[in-house]
């Protein structure tokens, strides 16, 4: 490394300036920008571009749920995300080597914990990485747990966008036959002998006195339930309820989201290595890093790992290969996840989102060229993760590179369009390593650990 410390001090502090600052006068000499510049030095309009992806900016408002800014809500939320009573009985156990919660037929063992929280730094599904591509709840799932930390600040939530809420995500994940098995009339039942307390002061409406089981109209909300959604669906008990009886319900499961959703937004992790950088400190990070960042940005890595969050928010077609244990044949990301969105009765154009005039879902619809796309995953504590990609496919951040600079997968016949952007980039052997430096320097600061508590009863 020819350039000393000092010189680079001068040529990639970033203090908002565009241009270089003034050298001071004893390193002047060395410092001077020649046009063979070592190409660790980042460019004025390098330095304008990651300006772009710092600092982590306050987690965006959101209007759909009321309660997203209710402390209250969020400490009911997080009791909610560490209790495993509303589970449903496992379809696939413990095998000494998969990672699996408990017993076949046991019930009572997943928790949104079980997934996602394994660290304060990280909170992905690390538990089942060793030996599964994809998550482990009642039963094998079909992708690979997304972290949750950050993930408040995206518009759409999951590898295919299949939420446009934080809110509505537990809703379907609780119901999952493959994640948690419950339903919605054991979560109400639940709340209220739980959590009653808690909920009534945070929800406008108290939880209805007749879910208490003891009372003389409890039959009006049988134990379990939520609507068919196949014709063979044990949880039929729901279809013999009132319409009015299931609209409670039905609110008070969302207000469930809600809550979780209030608890998520507090998960945030900002200030890593590389904020600190764009913030001055020029020592935060490697020379590698920096030559990492020509490399992210030069590469176009930063068109679709892009603002703070480094993701669009959009969907893209990679082509990996859908490969690994447990990993389904096909999996049209995007495409398959659009349909159910539109469906939902708790979008956020519903009756129980708080704001229906986000025009988030207005000119949505499903369509070929989403097939085999998935949402740009944020970069923020990556390499606190685990298996890589929507299904885990990808074990280090050095696969994810050479996966890159080979141009992406195949989409032989499937019909899958690849992205243009991806394409051979012809990386060196120190170009990956600058790259997965990069991506290291972008671990935050722990989340703080009273949020990691399991509180719940
Ligand atoms: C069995 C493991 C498992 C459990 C239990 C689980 N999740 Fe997840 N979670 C996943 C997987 C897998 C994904 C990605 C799913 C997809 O894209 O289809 C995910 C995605 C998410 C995301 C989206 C993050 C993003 O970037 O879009 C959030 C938020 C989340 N889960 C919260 C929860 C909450 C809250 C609960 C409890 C109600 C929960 N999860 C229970 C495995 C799990
Ligand atoms: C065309 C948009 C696009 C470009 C360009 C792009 N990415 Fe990605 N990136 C994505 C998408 C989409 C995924 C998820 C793909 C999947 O799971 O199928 C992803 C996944 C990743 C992951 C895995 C994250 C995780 O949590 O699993 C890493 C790391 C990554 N990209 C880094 C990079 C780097 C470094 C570059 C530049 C060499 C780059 N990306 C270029 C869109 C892009």
């Amino acid at each position: 490394m020819r350039v000393l410390a000092s010189s680079l001090i001068v040529l990639v502090a970033c203090g908002g300036d565009e241009h270089p600052q003034q050298p001071d006068a004893h390193v002047a000499a060395d410092a001077a920008p020649t046009p063979d510049a070592p190409p660790e030095l980042l460019t004025s309009a390098e330095k304008a571009a990651i300006h772009l992806l710092s600092p982590l900016p306050a987690v965006p408002a959101d209007t759909t749920n009321a309660f997203a800014n209710s402390t209250q809500a969020a400490a009911l939320g997080q009791k909610l995300f560490f209790d495993k009573s509303y589970s449903g009985p496992l379809a696939v156990g413990d095998d000494g080597t998969n990672g699996g919660l408990g017993m076949v037929g046991e019930a009572g063992k997943v928790s949104c914990a079980s997934c996602h929280a394994v660290s304060s730094e990280t909170m992905v599904d690390l538990r089942s990485a060793p030996t599964n591509n994809v998550s482990l709840g009642t039963d094998f799932g079909t992708r690979n747990a997304l972290g949750i930390i950050n993930s408040s600040y995206l518009k759409w939530t999951n590898w295919g966008g299949r939420f446009d809420s934080q809110w509505s995500l537990p809703l379907a994940v609780s119901e999952n036959a493959k994640i948690m098995k419950s339903s919605r009339l054991q979560i109400a039942h639940m709340l209220y002998a739980k959590y009653r307390t808690e909920y009534n002061a945070v929800f406008p409406v108290a939880l209805d006195p007749s879910l208490d089981p003891a009372a003389t109209d409890a039959a009006r909300f049988p134990a379990s339930g939520k609507p068919k959604a196949l014709p063979a669906d044990p949880d039929a008990a729901w279809e013999g309820m009132t319409a009015a009886d299931q609209a409670i319900v039905n609110r008070i499961f969302a207000n469930y989201g809600k809550a979780l959703a209030a608890y998520l937004r507090k998960l945030t992790s900002g200030n890593s290595a590389f904020d600190r950088f764009v913030a001055g400190d020029t020592t935060a990070i490697s020379i590698s890093a920096i030559r990492g960042i020509k490399l992210f940005l030069g590469k176009e890595c930063v068109t679709c790992h892009s603002g703070p969050s480094f993701s669009d928010g959009q969907f893209h077609a990679l082509v990996v290969p859908q490969t690994g244990a447990h990993v389904p044949a096909t999996d049209l990301g995007r495409y398959q996840d659009v349909p159910p969105l539109l469906a939902s009765a708790f979008n956020t154009n519903g009756v129980y989102s708080d704001d229906t005039s986000t025009g988030k879902l207005t000119a949505l619809a499903q369509d070929a060229t989403q097939k085999g796309q998935f949402r740009t995953p944020t970069l923020r504590n990556v390499a606190m993760s685990g298996q890589f990609m929507h299904a885990g496919q990808l074990a280090t951040l050095a696969q994810v590179i050479d996966f890159y600079d080979q141009g992406g997968g195949d989409p032989g016949t499937s019909g899958v369009v690849k992205d243009s952007l991806i394409g051979p980039l012809t990386l060196s052997a120190q170009d990956k390593t600058d790259l997965v430096e990069l991506l290291k320097s972008l671990t935050g600061d722990p989340v703080a650990d009273s949020l990691l508590v399991d509180t719940s009863k």
